[in-house]
C-alpha cells in the first residue's frame, strides 16, 4: 500500500467520521472502516502478499493508522454524546422565571354559595341540613299543610302540575312540603333546614322567575314559642347581613302558621333613610315565618297539647341579590361568567 491510498484513506474515512451524527451512524463508521470486514482489515490481509520489508514497513504505516482511527473515533463519539445531551438540554429547559400559568378552576355558583352559607348559620344554631323532592306530591305541597283542593290560598303559588290524573304531582312551588315530610318520619324534636329548588308558573322579570330557590326552616318542640323564633331569625339576620342590622315582624298569612309572620331587616343599603332598594320604606323583607299551624301538627301524627312549633320560608335569590347589590335575578341563570366570577371568593 503506498503512502498515497494510505492518506486518502485517512482522509475519506475521517471525512466520513464527521458526518456521523449519532450512535447508530457512528457504529455503522466502526464497522466499515475498523471492524472484522472494514477496510484496515481488509488492507491487513493483503499485507501478505507483498515482499518481506515492504510488508513490515507497510504494517506499521497501517497500525499507525488504526490507531489514529481509533482515537478519531473516541474524540467523535465524545463530541456527538456532547452535542446530543446540549439539544436534549435546550429541548427540555425550564425557564424558572416565566410567570406561572394560573390553572382555571371553576367555583360555586353564588346561589349554591349562599344556600351553603344559609345552612352553616343555621347549622351553628342547632338545625341539620336536609334536602327534599322538587316533583312533589300536592298532598304534601299543599293538603297536608293546610291548604286544601279548591282552597283559594292555592292559587299564591302558581303552582306547575306535572300530573294531575291519579294523583295529583307538582313540581314544588315551596320548600314548605319538607315540613311534612320531616314531621312523618321523625318525633319532636325537630330542627331542620332545608335548601333547595323550587318552581313557580310565573312571567319573567328582574324579581321574578319560574325556577328560584328557598331554604325551609322547622322547629318542633314542648314548649316552643314566638320568641325562639324571633331570636333565631333575628341572629340568622345579623350574621348574614351585619351585626348593627335590626329586624321587623309583622302580621302576614300563610295557612300553614298560626299566627303568621314576615321579617325584615332595616335597608343596609341606606341604613333605613330610604332609597330605591328599600322603595323608601327603609324595610326590606326577607322571610315569611310562623307558629306551625295546629291542624299541620295533628296532620303528621303530633299532638298539638303537647307539641308546639315554628316554621320559616326564605328566598335564596332575593338574599344573594340584596347581600351583592344584584339588580336583575335573571342574571343568575343567564351562565354569563363575567358575572358569575364575580362572586368567586377565592378570586375577590
Ligand atoms: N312557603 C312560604 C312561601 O313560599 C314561606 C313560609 C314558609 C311561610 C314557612 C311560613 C312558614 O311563601
Amino acid at each position: 500500500m503506498a503512502n498515497a491510498t494510505g492518506n486518502e484513506m485517512l482522509d475519506d474515512a475521517l471525512r466520513r467520521l464527521s458526518d456521523a451524527r449519532d450512535e447508530t451512524e457512528l457504529q455503522n463508521w466502526h464497522r466499515d472502516v475498523l471492524g472484522r470486514k472494514g477496510s484496515v482489515s481488509e488492507a491487513s490481509r493483503s499485507l501478505g502478499k507483498l515482499a518481506p520489508e515492504d510488508r513490515r514497513q507497510l504494517g506499521q504505516q497501517l497500525n499507525a493508522l488504526k490507531g489514529q482511527l481509533e482515537s478519531a473515533f473516541q474524540a467523535r463519539q465524545a463530541e456527538v454524546q456532547t452535542d446530543l445531551l446540549e439539544a436534549r438540554l435546550m429541548i427540555e429547559s425550564i425557564d424558572v422565571t416565566l410567570p406561572g400559568l394560573r390553572p382555571t378552576v371553576g367555583s360555586l355558583h353564588p346561589i349554591s354559595a349562599m344556600m351553603r352559607e344559609a345552612s352553616d348559620i343555621f347549622a351553628h344554631l342547632g338545625f341539620q341540613t336536609i334536602e327534599g323532592p322538587e316533583v312533589e306530591l300536592a298532598t304534601y305541597s299543599f293538603d297536608m299543610l293546610n291548604i286544601p283542593k279548591d282552597h283559594p290560598a292555592r292559587d299564591v303559588w302558581d303552582t306547575i302540575f306535572i300530573q294531575t290524573d291519579t294523583q295529583e304531582i307538582t313540581l314544588r312551588p315551596h320548600t314548605s312540603p319538607m315540613q311534612i315530610r320531616t314531621m312523618l318520619q321523625q318525633e319532636p324534636p325537630v330542627r331542620v333546614v332545608v335548601p333547595g329548588r323550587t318552581y313557580r308558573y310565573e312571567a319573567q322579570d328582574a324579581t321574578h322567575e319560574w325556577h328560584f330557590h328557598q331554604i325551609e326552616g322547622l322547629a318542633v318542640d314542648t314548649n316552643i314559642t314566638m320568641a325562639d323564633l324571633r331570636g333565631t331569625l333575628a341572629e340568622f339576620a345579623r350574621q348574614m347581613f351585619g351585626s348593627e342590622r335590626k329586624v321587623r315582624f309583622r302580621c302576614d298569612y300563610f295557612p300553614f302558621v298560626e299566627p303568621g309572620v314576615d321579617m325584615s331587616i332595616d335597608c343596609p343599603f341606606c341604613n333605613s333613610r330610604g332609597c330605591r332598594i328599600c322603595k323608601g320604606s327603609g324595610w326590606i323583607e326577607i322571610l315569611g315565618a310562623g307558629m306551625v299551624h295546629p291542624n299541620v301538627l295533628s296532620n303528621v301524627g303530633y299532638d298539638p297539647e303537647v307539641y308546639s312549633g315554628w316554621a320559616f320560608g326564605m328566598g335564596i335569590e332575593r338574599l344573594v341579590m340584596l347581600k351583592f347589590n344584584v339588580q336583575d335575578m335573571r342574571d343568575f341563570y343567564r351562565n354569563d361568567l363575567r358575572f358569575l366570577a364575580q362572586f368567586d371568593r377565592a378570586r375577590l
